[in-house]
């Protein structure tokens, strides 16, 4: 079992396949963004290697991130062979564009629940916030993860203050109407970016459940994920409303998991530096996963005890959410 110095048990990764994405959401990456070179990306065979030896020291759940973790060619090895180990959950985090071609193959593979980035429901801002990305296309990809039979879907919607703010009613109602769960997130500052103040565009999970009671009758839900959302019902609906609030709602006492980005950082926290390279020991000694366990347990003692994520417009991590892995 991991557990760190702070005596929280770590028993979920999230493990990040590519740092590209098809996208570029303006709160996670650069317009112009230099990705890794191939050869520093973990391959799909160090991957697995890494997945199975968390498993092996008691993880019980993987998400599966980015980038755009479908954009990663023969990713799809990556989830059958991660879906034979003896995991509670293995799982992922998309922007939705590629689930159209993947959404069958990942339920077969075993993944049972899938979140779901989603903004704003109007074409134009869409493309606004991705950069990139038509609105349509996510509609798609929804579309094709609800034929496909996953058990929950959730989206997740990073919530700024002047130009989604206002939606947050609308794209609620769309979330209860499907029977998808949607969670809020407040905004985290990684990376420089260049088109919003962070600080001016901070909305508060309290600011919404105010805007959100206008429209509905909101009730909290007792604690069902050791996760950072907290969770909420509406009028009758069964859909799970979350807010993910890492400035106003602090989570870290109950932080269960850490982050290995795709190009073998061990990362033991999102808004911390603290760091083990696991590339650098899968590739000194191939096929021995014991000291790649060894690294990962030395790790542990080195995860912080929390972010201090404040309001500044300075970045405070300067690696992009899309290099960190969500
Ligand atoms: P679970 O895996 O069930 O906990 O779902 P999730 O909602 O945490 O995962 P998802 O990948 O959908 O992430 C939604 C948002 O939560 C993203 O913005 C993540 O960066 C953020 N998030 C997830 N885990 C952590 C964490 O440990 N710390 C912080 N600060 N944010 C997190
Ligand atoms: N702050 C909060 N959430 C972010 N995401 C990407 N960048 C940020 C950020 N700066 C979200 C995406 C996706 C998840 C993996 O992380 O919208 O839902
Ligand atoms: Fe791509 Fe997701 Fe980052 Fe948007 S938030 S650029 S969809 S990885």
């Amino acid at each position: 079992m991991l557990v760190d110095s702070f005596g929280r048990i770590i028993d979920y990764i999230r493990l990040s396949v590519t740092d590209r994405c098809d996208f570029r959401c303006v709160y996670c990456m650069a317009e112009e963004m230099t990705f890794m070179p191939r050869e520093q990306v973990l391959s799909l065979e160090e991957l697995v290697a890494v997945g199975r030896a968390f498993v092996e020291l008691g993880v019980k759940k993987i998400r599966i991130t980015g980038g755009e973790p479908l954009v990663r060619r023969g990713v799809m090895k990556v989830f059958d062979e991660l879906g034979q180990l003896p995991l509670e959950e293995l799982t992922l985090t998309t922007n939705g564009s590629q689930l159209p071609k993947y959404a069958s193959a990942l339920r077969a593979a075993g993944v049972k629940r899938i979140n779901i980035s989603l903004d704003t429901l109007d074409p134009e801002k869409f493309h606004q916030l991705t950069r990139t990305g038509q609105l349509s296309q996510v509609l798609d990809g929804i579309k094709a993860a609800q034929d496909a039979g996953f058990e929950r879907i959730k989206l997740n919607a990073v919530i700024l203050k002047n130009r989604n703010a206002a939606e947050v009613p609308a794209l609620t109602r769309f979330a209860l109407e499907q029977g998808l769960d949607i969670s809020f997130i407040e905004e985290m500052p990684l990376g420089s970016i260049v088109e919003h103040s962070r600080a001016l565009e901070f909305c508060s999970s309290a600011e919404l459940r105010a805007l959100l009671s206008q429209h509905f009758s909101l009730a909290p839900l007792e604690d069902e994920t050791a996760g950072p959302s907290r969770y909420w019902r509406a009028d009758q609906y069964a859909s799970r409303i979350g807010f993910i609030s890492p400035h106003s709602e602090n989570f870290c006492a109950s932080c269960n998991r850490v982050r290995v980005s795709a190009e073998g950082k061990l990362l033991l926290c999102l808004g911390n530096d603290h760091a083990a390279d696991l590339r650098a020991v899968l590739r000194a000694h191939p096929g021995d996963d014991k000291m790649l366990k060894i690294a990962i347990m030395d790790a542990m003692q080195h995860k912080p005890e929390r972010h201090h994520f404040n309001h500044s417009d300075e970045p405070q991590i300067v690696r992009f959410m899309n290099t960190t892995g969500g």
